[in-house]
């Protein structure tokens, strides 16, 4: 089974999808710990939900991001993870805490990468008059929402589409399905990077994979 420790800071919507795909025995591995830097974060209730234990890590305890940085490593590493999974964590990572996780460490990200890095994906894509919209899991790397890119998901953007109705499509339609996915092959051992390329099955894949090919092949 493989160990994952999964970062948040808020709702945890992410987290709540793989802790159910847990549940349902969906995933060759099991979430050893579940880290905030927010105390206030309401997803860490679903880890507690889960007897999982449900760690508090303040980026504000700390004088700058290196010693926050370093903190939350050494938290990580007492679960002994086989990969990091940032779930809606809100803090930038810097380049050592990304290298020393390198090829273990999963983030997902409400648009279309690369399109639309940085925050308030929904707004911007509906200013820009978007058909598609959806999100993206990648591998981190020093690039930020710039890592390459695993599995990615769409919705279709509607007339009558507010920021918050498509934040929601895009959650329980993509979000809450791709992260799982990708999760259980990773802990299935066929999730890898290699020269900053996604390998699956062990081979480079050319282009991101897709939702709806993955609907189809099931
Ligand atoms: C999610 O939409 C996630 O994709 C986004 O934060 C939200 C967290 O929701 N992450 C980013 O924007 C990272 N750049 P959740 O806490 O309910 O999972």
């Amino acid at each position: 089974m493989m160990r994952l420790v999964v970062l948040i800071s808020g709702t945890g919507r992410n987290l709540q999808a793989i802790l159910e795909a847990q549940r349902l025995g969906r995933l060759q591995g099991r979430v050893c710990a579940v880290i905030s830097n927010r105390p206030d974060a309401a997803g860490l209730q679903f880890a507690r939900d889960a007897a999982i234990p449900a760690i508090t890590l303040s980026h504000r305890d700390f004088p700058d991001r290196d010693s926050f940085d370093a903190a939350l490593s050494q938290e990580i590493d007492r679960h002994a993870p086989d990969f990091v999974v940032l779930a809606g964590f809100m803090r930038i990572l810097g380049s050592d805490f990304v290298q020393r996780y390198r090829g273990r460490l999963l983030n997902i990200h409400p648009s279309l990468l690369p399109k639309y890095p940085g925050l308030q994906t929904h707004a911007k894509a509906l200013a820009n008059g978007e058909a598609w919209h959806g999100a993206s899991v990648h591998f981190v790397t020093e690039a930020v929402d710039g890592g390459p890119v695993i599995l990615q998901g769409q919705v279709r953007i509607r007339p009558d589409d507010t920021n918050d109705s498509l934040a929601d499509r895009v959650m329980r339609e993509v979000e809450q399905v791709i992260y799982p996915e990708v999760i259980a092959l990773a802990c299935a051992g066929r999730l890898q990077m290699r020269n900053d390329q996604v390998i699956v099955d062990g081979k480079v894949l050319t282009a991101p994979l897709q939702l709806d090919e993955l609907r189809t092949e099931h």
